[in-house]
């Protein structure tokens, strides 16, 4: 049987592509015959909110079947999927509760480790060639518990000042959680919502292509306003408009993580 691949999305900066990469790529990689398990890391709801409408997003995140309950009381996550609309892409809720996870974890043995126990049975039945985790925009024990229950990041960065500034932080963070977590690969660096008018742009590349060891994806999805109008109807830009460049883009990046994949396994 196939392993099954665990990739997390993070990058502690906020707004950068995390939510709507891990969303497009899920989605992406059902069209590509994949079974898909997207997890819903973020109290934002917005991996969640890409699949299903507001109501029934808050009915999740008010109720017991979500990520919350399921980390508070470790229990089995294989009981708290469900399924979207979508052939082969089901998804583990967030709640807005996710705020007071890292107060949750501070009394729990091995606490780093909570997520991939609570992940375990998914794993070891295989039923999904794919487990993607959307990472929240902080770097604390929570999101020490999506690394630690990962084989890959891939980290989605802004092509601004900023968002390189940050990206250091990550690799800071990465540092650290390679100590207990020593399997983790950096799956690679994908840069979102470029403006190729602006210099920044060509500067960020330069910047990146000098990280050793670290693979920058040759897809780097452009600005496109089909993304907004994509989640305001609670589909990937995949569903929503296929013809898109966004669309076009996202598939090309799924190709690539795919294939990274494949050759990892
Ligand atoms: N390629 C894109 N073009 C236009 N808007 C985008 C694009 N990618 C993301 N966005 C928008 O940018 C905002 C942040 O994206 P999001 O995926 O939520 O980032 P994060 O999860 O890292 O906070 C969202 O409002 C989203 O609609
Ligand atoms: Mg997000």
């Amino acid at each position: 049987m196939k392993k099954t691949r665990v990739i997390c999305f993070a990058n502690n900066k906020g707004g950068s592509g995390k939510s709507t990469t891990c969303s497009n790529v899920g989605y992406g990689l059902t069209l590509l015959g994949k079974r898909v398990l997207m997890v819903d890391g973020d109290m934002q709801l917005n991996l969640s909110l890409s699949l299903f409408d507001e109501d029934q997003v808050l009915a999740f995140a008010r109720g017991d079947k979500n990520l919350y309950e399921g980390i508070r009381g470790q229990a089995d996550l294989q009981d708290y999927v469900v399924h979207s609309d979508y052939e082969n892409l089901d998804l583990i809720p967030s709640s807005t509760l996710m705020s007071s996870i890292e107060y949750e974890l501070f009394t729990k043995w091995q606490r780093e480790f909570i997520l991939k126990k609570c992940l375990k049975n998914v794993i070891r039945d295989g039923e999904y060639d794919y487990v993607l985790i959307d990472a929240p925009p902080t770097l604390g024990g929570w999101v020490m518990n999506i690394l630690c229950a990962s084989d890959e990041i891939v980290i989605p960065v802004e092509s601004t000042p900023w968002g390189m500034f940050g990206l250091g932080n990550m690799f800071e963070f990465l540092g650290d959680v390679r100590e207990i977590a020593p399997d983790l690969q950096i799956g690679g660096v994908v840069i979102t919502k470029v403006d190729t008018r602006k210099n920044y742009f060509k500067q960020t590349l330069e910047t990146l292509k000098e990280l050793e060891d670290v693979r920058v994806f040759d897809t780097f999805i452009r600005v496109d306003s089909t993304i907004e109008w994509s989640q305001d109807s609670h589909q990937p830009v995949l569903a929503f408009r296929k013809g898109s460049r966004a669309a076009g883009e996202y598939m090309e990046l799924t190709r690539e993580i795919a294939g990274l994949a494949a050759r990892e396994a």
